[in-house]
């Protein structure tokens, strides 16, 4: 039954299923694979069985490990590393770490290929006859995925089960309104979109400015996937079919933010919102480490990181950094493994790895420094500490623009920040009692629900296995064709806000 060609590692655990469900998952990668973790963690909490589908390509997943979930593996050509530089030239699109990589030679083209190369490779590891048979006889009850990985959705079709994706907002929300059907009037609805500077009050122009942003996005998205996905898309599936189609069928969308984070705004009876389900209260420190955050005495900590994509700055930025740091009288905990800036004070302290929820939910923490990624964003929400921003790329500016705009963060540009910048930011954010102020009340917002995000994701993802499906909450737009309901009306463009 497993043919040559396909190599599959099945590791099963003594996890005994009861009554309990069974749970595929195809996760994302990097930090999306460590939020994807919260929520297998707790499904097994809950005796249901979980099953991991992974290409042996994996750059993040770890299938090898002994876990309380099983893996399924699938064999790919590509090795880890070139996936991994992969996607991360994918994610880094428009940043100068691609554009030095390749310099004068059709970036973006070379980039969408590669990709286009790496998606077909996925593809034929992951609608395999052999795996499909196997996946069938294991008669799963839903099918959780990422869609930062493609194709999950049409794995729960050519599986017949019902499909629970969970994800963060895309650029313009084109994923949401194309394939979710979410309405967004560009009137009072920012598009998220790169280097924003978009929030929920706009001015005229900022009206118009959104609604060429929310134009382009919905029209070129489209385009760009009809002769490349789309079509990976049709070849799969065996008959004329969109990404957008497949994927609005899936039937809850875990959305991970939610209004501490969010400008209101209009949502479908679908989509539930997860933000901070990862979060947790502190656990107590290594000693060293107590003792390095205790040696702070009353000017208590910092905490740094830009995330486990990039340890690594060029020198020069660091040392600009280390210098600033160096001027502050609290101690910092830097996450950092580059290589050590001559700059570097005594107050600093470098580690290549932080427990990062932990050293934000100790009580001498005062400031963080970050990249802007949604799990580091939800620990400071959490834990209520006002943030100084440094954003790399992708969604990360407009995550700490909302913040900024809530108050609860000074935002700096780390390409071309000095020294002095940073340590102004720094006493800004920390002796300036607003900015507590402000991060405390999306604490409050976020603490006060009446139900715990990370629950509310395993309550759906349960809902939706006792009830095979969530149909009851999809509207019936995704049935309409441009005709019966024009895009105007899908987005009710309207330019000022004071006229009805
Ligand atoms: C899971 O199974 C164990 C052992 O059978 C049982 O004690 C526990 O109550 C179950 N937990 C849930 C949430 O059903
Ligand atoms: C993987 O490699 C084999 C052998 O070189 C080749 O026949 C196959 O087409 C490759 N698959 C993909 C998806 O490139
Ligand atoms: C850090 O960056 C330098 C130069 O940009 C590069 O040569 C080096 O490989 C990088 N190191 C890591 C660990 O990514
Ligand atoms: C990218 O590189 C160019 C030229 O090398 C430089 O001017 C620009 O500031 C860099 N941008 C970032 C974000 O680092």
């Amino acid at each position: 039954m497993i043919s040559g060609t396909l190599f599959m590692l099945v590791l099963l655990c003594g996890v005994e299923a009861g009554h309990a469900g069974k749970v595929l998952v195809l996760p994302g990668e990097y930090s999306h694979w460590h939020n994807m973790r919260a929520i297998i963690d707790a499904l097994v909490d809950r005796n249901h069985s979980v099953t991991v589908l992974v290409s042996s390509s994996s750059p993040t997943v770890q299938h090898t490990r002994k876990e309380r979930f099983d893996f399924i593996v699938y064999k790919v050509n590509m090795t880890k590393e070139e996936a991994n530089s992969v996607l991360r030239d994918m994610i880094h699109l428009g940043t100068n770490d691609t554009a030095n990589k390749y310099k004068g030679d059709f970036m973006v083209w070379r980039v969408f290929s590669n990709f286009m190369a790496f998606l077909t490779d996925i593809s034929k590891g992951m609608f395999h006859e052999d795996l499909l048979h196997t996946l069938r006889e294991s008669h799963y009850d839903v099918l959780l995925s990422d869609p930062m990985m493609l194709f999950p959705d049409l794995m729960a079709e050519k599986l017949n089960i019902p499909h629970v994706l969970s994800m963060r907002a895309t650029f313009a929300y084109v994923a949401e309104q194309l394939c979710g059907q979410m309405p967004a009037p560009p009137s009072y609805v920012p598009a998220v979109a790169l280097h924003d500077h978009l929030t929920d009050h706009m001015s005229f122009i900022e009206r118009v400015e959104n609604m060429l942003l929310y134009i382009i996005h919905t029209t070129i998205f489209p385009l760009g996937l009809k002769f490349t996905i789309d079509k990976l898309y049709t070849e799969i599936s065996g008959k004329p079919t969109t990404m957008c189609e497949t994927m609005g069928k899936a039937d809850i969308w875990l959305i991970r933010t939610y209004w501490d984070y969010e400008y209101p705004r209009p949502i479908m009876p679908n989509f539930k919102f997860v933000g901070g389900l990862q979060c947790k209260p502190a656990k107590p420190l290594s000693k060293d480490l107590e003792e390095f955050v205790q040696s702070s005495g009353d000017h208590g900590i910092i905490v740094f990181s830009l995330g486990s994509m990039l340890g690594n700055l060029t020198l020069e930025r660091a040392n600009t950094i280390a210098s600033a740091l160096g001027q502050m009288p609290q101690k910092v905990v830097w996450r950092y493994n580059g290589k050590t800036p001559e700059t570097l004070a005594p107050n600093t302290k470098l580690c290549d790895w932080i427990p990062q929820n932990d050293l934000l939910g100790h009580p001498k923490t005062k400031a963080f420094i970050t990249h802007g990624g949604t799990n580091g964003l939800y620990e400071a929400i959490y834990h209520g500490v006002p943030m100084v921003g440094l954003p790399l790329w992708g969604d990360q500016p407009d995550n700490l623009l909302h913040m900024k705009t809530k108050g609860a963060a000074v935002v700096l540009d780390i390409s071309s920040i000095q020294s002095k910048d940073l340590v102004d930011a720094l006493k800004t954010v920390i002796n300036n009692p607003s900015y507590k102020e402000s991060i405390m009340r999306l604490s409050r917002i976020h603490h006060d629900q009446p139900m715990k995000p990370l629950d509310r994701a395993v309550y759906w993802i349960e809902f939706v296995m006792r009830h095979k499906g969530a149909k009851h909450l999809r509207v019936q737009a995704h049935d309409l064709s441009w005709t019966l309901y024009p895009p105007i009306h899908r987005g009710h463009l309207r330019f000022s806000g004071t006229q009805r």
